[in-house]
C-alpha cells in the first residue's frame, strides 16, 4: 500500500541547504542520490515508459468519454455486436445507474493520469514537438491563464532594466521575453537567450537572428555553465517548472549577475486548491512540477514573490536583487 501511495505522490525536494555566504540553496549530494531527487531528473525514455504512456493515454481518453457521455458511451460498444456473452455484459453495464458509470469513468481517467505522470515526456522531445505551434498558442497563458502575472512581469521589466543593460534569458524558447523588451521599447544593451531545445531556438533565431544586439545559445541549464556576463538583468519565464532543482540554477545565474542587478522570474506555483491537485499529474507528464513556496523562498536576494491566481493555475512573479552599486 505504501508503495502505491509513494508511486502516486508528487516528488518532493527536501533537506536543501542554504549557504550562509551566498544565501544560495543547494541540494546536498547525499540527497541527490535519494529516490525522490532521482525521480526528479525526468527519466530517459525507455520501452516501458512508452508502453505506460500509451496505456495512460488510452485509459484517460476512455475514462473521460465514460465520464462525459455515461450510458450513451457504453451503449455504443454493442452497436453491431452479435448476441454474445460480451454483448450481455455490456447490456448489464448499461443498466447501471448513470452516476455509477460516471464515477467509473472518473476513476479510469484518474488511473490514466497517474500512469501518464509516471512516464513523463523528455523535455527536449516535448519542445521539439511543440516548437511549431508554441507561438500560436501563447495567448492562452499570456492573455488568459496568467494575464495578471504577465502584466506584473512587464511592469517589473520596465522598472528594473537600466538603459544599455545586459540581459540574460534562461530558457528563452522562441524569444517571448525579447519580444516583450522590444514591444515595450525598453533600451536594453544586449540580449542573450539560452535554451535546451534547438527547435525552439531555431524559431527564436528566425524571428530575431538579424538583430545585432541579440544572440542565442543552446545549453542545458542543469549541466552547462552559463554565458560569462556579467548581466544586469536575468529573466526567465515558465522554465523553472522543468528544473528538478531550480535553486541550483538560480545560484548559477546569481554568479553571473552584476552587483545592483536584478533577476525576474515567472513560474507556476503550488496552491492549495483542488485544481492544483487535479492538474498535478498533467504537469508531471510534461516533466514539470509546480514550485513550492519553500523552494522559491530560498532563492538568494529574494525581494518579492507575488502570486496571481488565474482561472486554472497560480503563477508567481519573483524578483531577486543583488546588493551593490551598478557598475
Ligand atoms: C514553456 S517554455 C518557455 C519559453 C519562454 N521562456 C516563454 O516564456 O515563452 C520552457 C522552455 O524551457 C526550456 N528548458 C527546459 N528545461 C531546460 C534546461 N534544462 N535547460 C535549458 N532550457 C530548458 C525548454 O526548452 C523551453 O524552451
Amino acid at each position: 500500500m505504501n508503495y502505491v501511495i509513494g508511486f502516486l505522490r508528487a516528488p518532493a525536494i527536501q533537506g536543501a541547504v542554504v549557504s550562509p555566504a551566498t544565501g544560495v540553496a543547494a541540494v546536498p549530494d547525499r540527497l541527490s542520490k535519494t529516490p525522490e531527487v532521482a525521480r526528479l531528473s525526468w527519466g530517459e525514455p525507455t520501452a516501458q515508459m512508452s508502453l505506460l504512456r500509451w496505456l495512460g493515454a488510452l485509459l484517460l481518453f476512455d475514462g473521460l468519454l465514460l465520464l462525459v457521455a455515461g450510458r450513451a458511451y457504453v451503449r455504443q460498444w454493442w452497436v453491431g455486436a452479435a448476441p454474445s456473452r460480451y454483448r450481455r455484459a455490456i447490456e448489464w453495464l448499461a443498466r447501471r445507474p448513470p452516476w455509477l458509470l460516471r464515477l467509473a469513468g472518473a476513476a479510469e481517467a484518474g488511473l490514466g493520469l497517474a500512469a501518464l505522470a509516471r512516464a513523463p515526456v523528455d523535455v527536449r522531445s516535448l519542445y521539439h514537438a511543440v516548437a511549431g505551434v508554441y507561438d500560436a498558442a501563447s495567448w492562452l497563458w499570456r492573455d488568459w491563464l496568467d494575464r495578471d502575472a504577465h502584466r506584473a512581469f512587464d511592469r517589473a521589466l520596465a522598472t528594473h532594466l537600466l538603459p544599455g543593460g545586459q540581459v540574460l534569458d534562461l530558457g528563452c524558447g522562441t524569444g517571448a521575453n525579447l519580444e516583450r523588451l522590444l514591444a515595450q521599447g525598453l533600451p536594453f544593451g544586449c540580449y542573450t537567450g539560452v535554451d535546451l531545445s534547438e527547435a525552439m531556438l531555431a524559431r527564436a533565431r528566425a524571428k530575431f537572428g538579424h538583430r545585432a544586439n541579440a544572440r542565442f545559445q543552446q545549453l542545458d541549464l542543469l549541466r552547462d555553465p552559463l554565458p560569462e556576463g556579467p548581466f544586469d538583468l536575468v529573466v526567465s519565464t515558465y522554465v523553472f517548472e522543468h528544473l528538478p532543482d531550480p535553486g541550483r540554477v538560480v545560484g548559477k545565474a546569481w554568479e553571473r549577475l552584476r552587483p545592483g542587478g536584478y533577476v525576474l522570474l515567472l513560474f507556476e506555483v503550488e496552491s492549495e486548491t483542488w485544481r492544483t491537485r487535479l492538474l498535478e499529474p498533467v504537469w508531471r507528464f510534461f516533466s514539470a512540477h509546480l514550485l513550492r513556496q519553500a523552494e522559491y523562498r530560498r532563492f538568494p536576494g529574494l525581494v518579492s514573490a507575488q502570486r496571481f491566481a488565474g482561472p486554472l493555475t497560480t503563477a508567481a512573479v519573483a524578483m531577486l536583487h543583488k546588493p551593490g552599486r551598478p557598475g
